[in-house]
């Protein structure tokens, strides 16, 4: 018989920690959803004392969120346990994730704490923790340069202070496979009490290992691996979800476990997962890249269409690649197009929110021949937007013309309040931007501006990503519309309501 596999999705805690992948409290609800419909088994929802929208986020997935336990991080340290606590306290189910460093270098140069001091405070951590919830886990920080005998002193201790989960994070990233595996295996092998606690591994990507590092971790009996969608998290990001759950089905000769995940959700998570952050997924990336299941040159193809299974090892249809991309049309009525959101696993939060989404689909019919899934999870992302947003495009109109200068005369509301410019620049997309900023005066600089095809053709839908810096903080914003630069004043304009919101942010591990 198989044993579980379970899996801990941090998106929205680690994939969060990246630069400008910082997400609303709504974006976030939206993302849980979606992990909940995979069937994630735990969904860290943030770090509640970093700041009070970070509360709010954890405290909102908590509720909206049933059938996945809702966890929440803290440092060791008595007011983020207290604060986690609070902000899950309408949590079905719950969890603490509390952490402090074990390295040597981080003990002397970052908590400058004594190694007896450290075990102490994990043990008291661990104790508090304990009266908010059954279930708590704790992390090693930096256990991947840790001396395994101090690993084996505080791992014993905490699960004699009553954590039931101790996740081994390699948090620079710097272990390989075989090296990581082993340590997995010294620890459950020389702590005396590890049989009364679930081993899980958290893993970073600087060297390109995290999935593999995990795995190996899993050969050696680890139970949970902590993951994001698309990889997403610090400098190189965290292992990825797809990639682990993908491994583990598809080598279950090798696995003697498997997960709960329903992995035809996997391609709509990932999709929704970039659209919010606006961290594209590269072609190539396995399982959720556009190019993951195509064929190219001719020996393969044919080949897959002899016998799939000459170049294939897994299904595309059983991640939610759709083979069916051709959806809608202008008349298809609303009961059809609910029925395709579900199917593509895109999430919706009402009616209200459902006919809004079928107004633009209605609208963007009468423009494109054919509406294709694409398009349609781009419509939701596009649509769904949150309604304490401090600036909103009211109309934008843009001449441009050979030889003359480009003009776009925008109206925008900004705190209720029309107000509306006319401004040049070099292009059509550079005139919207400079008139924005007239308006606004955000003082931001913009650091990335792409646009992607959503799908093929002159008619497809441009989605515009766009990154704006201020004073360090780095925020994205993405716009999707037929008019490329209609989508660039959108992308921009949700980018400033998020940097124009002041934050007070703490980061868990600095
Ligand atoms: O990478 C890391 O060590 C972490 C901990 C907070 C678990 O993210
Ligand atoms: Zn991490």
């Amino acid at each position: 018989m198989s044993e579980q596999l379970i899996i801990f999705d941090t998106t929205l805690r680690d994939g969060e920690q990246s630069p400008g992948a910082s997400m609303t409290k709504d974006e976030k609800v939206r993302i849980a959803k979606s992990l909940e419909r995979m069937r994630v088994d735990i969904i860290e929802a943030g770090f509640p004392i970093a700041s009070v929208g970070d509360f709010e986020s954890v405290q909102a997935v908590a509720r909206a969120v049933t059938e996945s336990r809702v966890c929440g991080l803290a440092r060791a340290l008595g007011n983020d346990i207290e604060r986690a606590g609070e902000a899950l306290k309408d949590a079905n189910a719950s969890r603490i994730h509390t952490f402090i460093a074990t390295s040597p270098i981080h003990m002397k140069m970052k908590l400058r704490m004594e190694p007896d001091q450290v075990i102490e405070n994990a043990v008291k951590a661990v104790q508090r923790a304990r009266q908010y919830t059954d279930d708590v886990e704790f992390s090693p920080e930096d256990a991947g340069r840790s001396e395994p005998d101090f690993l084996c002193r505080i791992l014993e201790a905490v699960i004699d202070a009553g954590a039931r989960t101790l996740n081994i994070p390699d948090t620079v990233g710097y272990n390989v496979p075989q090296q990581f595996g082993h340590l997995i295996h010294t620890l459950r092998e020389r702590i005396p009490n590890s049989d009364k606690a679930v081993f899980s591994v958290h893993c970073h990507n600087d060297l390109g290992l995290a999935v593999a590092n995990s795995l190996s971790a899993v050969a050696n009996g680890a139970r949970q691996v902590e993951c994001t969608i698309n990889g997403l998290g610090e400098r190189a990001g965290n292992a990825a979800l797809e990639e682990i759950v993908m491994a583990v089905r598809t080598r279950q000769d090798l696995f003697n476990c498997d997960t709960n995940i329903d992995t035809t959700q996997i391609v709509a998570a990932s999709r929704l997962v970039s659209g919010i952050t606006g961290f594209a997924v590269q072609p190539n990336k396995a399982i959720v890249g556009a190019n993951a299941f195509a064929h190219e040159s001719g020996i393969h193809q044919d080949g897959v269409l002899k016998n799939r299974e000459t170049y294939e090892i897994m299904r595309a249809e059983d991640v939610g690649w759709h083979t069916n991309r051709i959806v809608l049309g202008k008349h298809s009525g609303r009961n059809a197009f609910r029925t395709r959101l579900e199917e593509l696993g895109v999430i919706y939060e009402s009616e209200t929110e459902l006919n809004a989404v079928f107004q633009r689909f209605k609208e963007l019919a009468d423009k494109k021949h054919e509406v294709f899934d694409e398009d349609i999870q781009a419509l939701v992302s596009d649509t769904v937007a949150p309604n304490n947003e401090r600036v909103r495009l009211i109309s934008l109109k843009v001449t441009s013309e050979t030889g003359e200068t480009p003009v776009a005369m925008m109206t925008l509301c900004v705190d209720e309040e029309e107000k509306q410019v006319e401004m040049s620049g070099s292009g059509p997309v550079d005139a919207a931007f400079r008139a924005i900023e007239e308006i606004v005066q955000s003082q931001t600089e913009l650091q990335l501006y792409s646009v992607n095809n959503i799908t093929s053709g002159t008619d497809s839908q441009g989605e515009v990503n766009v990154r704006l810096e201020k004073g360090g903080r780095i925020v994205s914003g993405q716009g999707a519309d037929t008019d490329i630069v209609i989508a660039s004043a959108k992308a921009y304009i949700q980018a400033l309501n998020k940097i124009i919101m002041p934050v007070d942010r703490a980061h868990p591990q600095v």
